[in-house]
C-alpha cells in the first residue's frame, strides 16, 4: 500500500491494472464505432400549395420541422387562384419534372389528376378507411376510378352571410333574400342587397352548381362513356338559376361589378357594410371579424338559400393533399399528409383560420366550440349533403363553357334560355368528341390540359424568380 508523499511510479506490478483499463475501455468504444451507422440525413417531402396555405400553415410546419430533423416538410408558393394553381402544377407534371412530393389540390381537380397518371393511390399508405372518421360531405371527391388520392385538410362549403344588426333572421329562401334586400335598399340601410362571385372563373361555376340545384336542376347526371356523366345546362332548373342572378343584377339587387367579382372584392363590398348578404366560404367570417371594419359583430352565417319548395347544399370547395407520382418517398410523404390533414393540424387551423374541420371528432371538441361560432352552420353544410362539382376528367373545361356564357349573360341583355342552351351544346360537343378515348395519353386528356399549354413557360418563370 503506498504511502502519502511516496511518489508512485508506474512499476511492473502496476502495469496490469492499466493496460486491462486501457483494454476494457477499447472493448466497449470499438464496437459502438463499428457498429454505428453513419447518421442518416433528413429525407425532405417537399409540397407545392396555394398562397393563402402557405401563409395559414408556416408556423405549423416551422414546428412540425423543428420536431421532427430527420424528416423536413419545404413548402413552395403557389398563386392564390385555383386555375392559376392548377396551371402551375400541371406545367411541372407534363414535363415530368416536377419537384414536389406533394400537391395541395383543389376538390375539383380530383378526377383530372387521377386520369392522368399524376397521382398516386393512398389507400395503400394510408389504409382502406382513411376518411371513414370523416363527416360525410368531406369525404366526397377525394375518391375517383375506385381509389383513393387525396385526403381534405378542411372542409369548406358555399355559405350564405347576412347582417345580423339589419335582420333578426336570415331568409329561409331566394325570395326571401331578394324581399329584404330590397327592403333595405329602399330604405337607405344597405346600398346593394346581394354579393356574390360572378367573373368568368370557377368561382362562378361554384355559385351556378348552388343555384341549379337550388331551383331543382343539376348540372350533371353521372353515367357511362369517357367523360363518366352527361350535362343538363339546358334544363327548367338550370335556366331559372342563370335567370334569378341575372334578374338580381339588372334590377340592382347586385351591382354590375358582381360580373367582376371573386372572392375577395364581393367581401370587401360586404365587410365595408355595404350589402346585405354575401356568398362565400368560411374563411370569409374570420377575415371579416378581423379587418375592424363596420360590420364586426354584426355578421351572421347559414346555409345557402333555395327557391321555395327545394333544397340545395353549398358547393363543396375542399382542398386537401395528394401523393405525385413519382416522388422519390412516398413514405415519408404519407407521413406528412397524415400530419398536415390530421386533427391537431386542422384544429389550429379552425382556430386560427376559420375553415371548416374534416374530422368528425373536431366538431365535438369542447374549445372549438366555445371559440368558433361557425362550427354548428358547417357541420350542417357538410351532412345536409354538399353539391359536388362534375367528377370528370373534364371539369376544368366544362367549368369554362359555363362560366363564360354566365358571365356573358350578366355583361349583356341576353336570356339565360339562350345562354344555358349555349352552355348544354358546347358541353355536349365537348362531351361527344371525348366519347371512345380509352387512355390517358389520349385525345381527351391532351384537350384536357390543353388549357394549361402555357403553363410550362409559366412554371419556367416562376422558378426563375424563386416562386415554384
Ligand atoms: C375556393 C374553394 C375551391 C373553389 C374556389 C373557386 O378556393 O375552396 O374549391 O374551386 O374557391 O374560386
Amino acid at each position: 500500500m503506498a504511502r502519502t508523499g511516496e511518489r508512485r511510479r508506474p512499476g511492473r506490478s502496476q502495469r496490469p491494472a492499466w493496460a486491462a483499463l486501457v483494454l476494457g475501455l477499447l472493448l466497449i468504444l470499438l464496437p459502438a464505432a463499428l457498429l454505428a451507422r453513419p447518421v442518416a440525413a433528413a429525407t425532405t417531402v417537399r409540397v407545392l400549395m396555394p398562397s393563402p396555405f402557405v401563409d395559414a400553415t408556416a408556423s405549423l410546419v416551422a414546428d412540425f420541422n423543428r420536431d421532427h430533423p430527420q424528416l423536413q416538410v419545404e413548402v413552395a408558393r403557389g398563386p392564390l387562384d385555383t386555375e392559376a394553381m392548377s396551371d402551375l402544377a400541371i406545367g411541372g407534371l407534363l414535363l415530368g419534372d416536377t419537384p414536389y412530393d406533394l400537391l395541395m389540390m383543389d376538390v375539383s381537380w380530383t378526377a383530372k389528376y387521377a386520369a392522368a397518371g399524376w397521382l398516386m393511390p393512398l389507400e395503400g399508405l394510408l389504409g382502406d378507411n382513411a376518411l371513414e372518421a370523416m363527416v360525410p360531405g368531406a369525404r366526397e371527391g377525394n375518391a375517383f376510378g375506385g381509389h383513393l388520392w387525396r385526403m381534405p385538410l378542411n372542409g369548406d362549403t358555399g355559405l350564405l352571410y347576412w347582417r345580423t344588426d339589419l335582420m333578426a333572421a336570415p331568409p329561409g329562401n331566394i325570395v326571401e333574400l331578394e324581399a329584404v334586400a330590397r327592403q333595405l335598399q329602399a330604405e337607405g340601410k344597405v346600398r346593394w342587397g346581394y354579393v356574390w362571385q360572378g367573373r368568368p372563373y370557377v368561382g362562378l361555376s361554384c355559385v351556378m352548381l348552388e343555384m341549379i340545384h337550388a331551383f331543382g336542376g343539376q348540372w350533371w347526371q353521372p353515367g357511362s362513356g369517357r367523360a363518366g356523366g352527361q350535362t343538363q345546362l339546358d334544363s327548367a332548373g338550370a335556366i331559372a338559376a342563370a335567370d334569378w342572378l341575372v334578374h338580381l343584377v339588372r334590377t340592382g339587387v347586385s351591382p354590375e361589378a358582381v360580373a367582376d367579382f371573386a372572392e375577395n372584392e364581393a367581401l370587401q363590398l360586404f365587410a365595408a357594410g355595404d350589402a346585405a348578404f354575401l356568398r362565400n366560404w368560411p374563411y370569409a367570417w374570420r377575415e371579416i371579424e378581423r379587418g375592424g371594419g363596420p360590420v364586426v359583430g354584426k355578421v351572421g352565417v347559414t346555409t345557402v338559400v333555395s327557391a321555395p319548395g327545394h333544397s340545395s347544399g353549398g358547393t363543396l370547395g375542399t382542398w386537401g393533399l395528394s401523393l405525385l407520382a413519382g416522388s422519390p418517398h412516398p413514405r415519408e410523404a404519407a407521413e406528412v399528409i397524415r400530419w398536415l390533414t390530421g386533427p391537431e393540424t386542422q384544429k389550429a387551423l379552425v382556430l386560427d383560420q376559420g375553415y371548416a374541420p374534416t374530422w368528425a371528432s373536431l366538431y365535438e371538441d369542447p374549445e372549438l366550440k366555445l371559440k368558433h361560432p361557425l362550427l354548428a352552420v358547417q357541420r350542417q353544410a357538410l351532412e345536409q349533403g354538399p353539391e359536388v362539382r362534375p367528377l370528370t376528367p373534364l371539369y376544368a373545361q366544362l367549368s369554362d363553357l359555363l362560366q363564360r356564357q354566365v358571365n356573358g349573360l350578366l355583361t349583356t341583355d341576353g336570356t339565360a334560355a339562350g345562354a344555358m342552351g349555349k352552355a348544354q351544346t358546347q358541353s355536349a360537343v365537348l362531351i361527344e368528341s371525348a366519347a371512345g378515348e380509352h387512355t390517358a395519353s389520349g385525345p381527351l386528356l391532351k384537350q384536357a390540359v390543353s388549357k394549361s399549354s402555357h403553363a410550362s413557360g409559366r412554371l419556367q418563370a416562376q422558378r426563375r424568380q424563386g416562386v415554384a
